[in-house]
C-alpha cells in the first residue's frame, strides 16, 4: 500500500510537469493556454509556436509518462510481492491525472494524449503499434489530431483486451478496465473538440484556419 501510494504521488508530480506550458514559457515567455484551442498540449503548441517547440513538448510529455510507469514497475518489483502491472497502471492513471490537473500550473492542464502514449509504451511497447496505425489512418483521412486522438482512446481498451487475452494470456480484466478508464477520460477531455467536429469547425492541419 505504501509503495502504491508513493508511486501514485511520484507519477502525479511527474505528470504535472506540463511540457507545453514549460516549453512555451521558457522559450516565448507566453502561456500556451491563452492561445489557439487553449489546450496545454503538443497540438496547440504545434499550431501556435511551430515544430521545434512541439517536438520538445511531445518528447517531454511522452517521456514523463514512460518514466512514471517504469519507476512504478521497478518499485513494485523491488519492494513488494505484488505484480508490477498493478504499479504500472496506478502510475499510468496518476501521471494522466497530473497532466490534466497539474499541481504546478493551477490545475489547468491538457488532454493527456502524449502522456498516455508514454504510459502505454512503458506498460507494453507493442500496444502502441496498432494505436499508431489508428492514429495515422484517421489523421490522414481527417487532418484532425483531435479526431485521431479520440479514435485511439476508444481503441485503447479493445487493443489492451486483445493483447492481454490472446497474446499475454493474463490480467485481462484489470488491464482492460484501466485502459477503459484512461481512454474514457481522454475522450471526455475532448468534449469541446467533439462539439467542434460535429459543427464542422474543428481545426484541420494543412487547411485554412477557421
Ligand atoms: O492532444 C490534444 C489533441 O487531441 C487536440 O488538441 O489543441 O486541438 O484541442 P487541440
Amino acid at each position: 500500500v505504501l509503495c502504491g501510494a508513493a508511486c501514485a504521488a511520484a507519477a502525479y508530480l511527474l505528470g504535472s510537469l506540463s511540457f507545453s506550458i514549460i516549453v512555451t514559457r521558457l522559450l516565448y515567455h507566453k502561456d500556451i493556454r491563452t492561445f489557439g484551442s487553449g489546450n496545454a498540449g503538443m497540438t496547440n503548441v504545434l499550431r501556435t509556436f511551430g515544430k521545434g517547440a512541439a517536438a520538445l513538448t511531445i518528447v517531454g510529455d511522452i517521456g514523463k509518462g514512460i518514466l512514471a510507469v517504469l519507476l512504478a514497475k521497478w518499485a513494485f518489483g523491488a519492494f513488494t510481492a505484488a505484480d508490477p502491472i498493478y504499479g504500472a497502471y496506478i502510475a499510468a492513471f496518476c501521471a494522466v491525472l497530473g497532466h490534466v490537473y497539474p499541481v504546478y500550473f493551477g490545475f489547468k492542464g491538457g488532454k493527456a494524449v502524449s502522456v498516455a502514449t508514454g504510459t502505454i509504451i512503458a506498460i507494453k511497447p507493442v500496444l502502441i503499434l496498432p494505436l499508431l496505425a489508428v492514429f495515422f489512418i484517421v489523421f490522414l483521412c481527417s487532418k484532425m489530431v483531435s479526431l485521431a486522438s479520440i479514435c485511439c482512446a476508444a481503441a485503447y481498451p479493445a487493443v489492451t483486451f486483445l493483447y492481454f487475452h490472446f497474446v499475454a494470456g493474463r490480467d485481462v480484466v484489470l488491464t482492460t478496465c484501466c485502459a477503459a478508464v484512461i481512454g474514457g477520460l481522454v475522450i471526455w477531455l475532448h468534449r469541446s473538440n467533439i462539439q467542434r467536429i460535429k459543427n464542422g469547425t474543428e481545426y484541420k492541419f494543412g487547411r485554412k484556419k477557421k
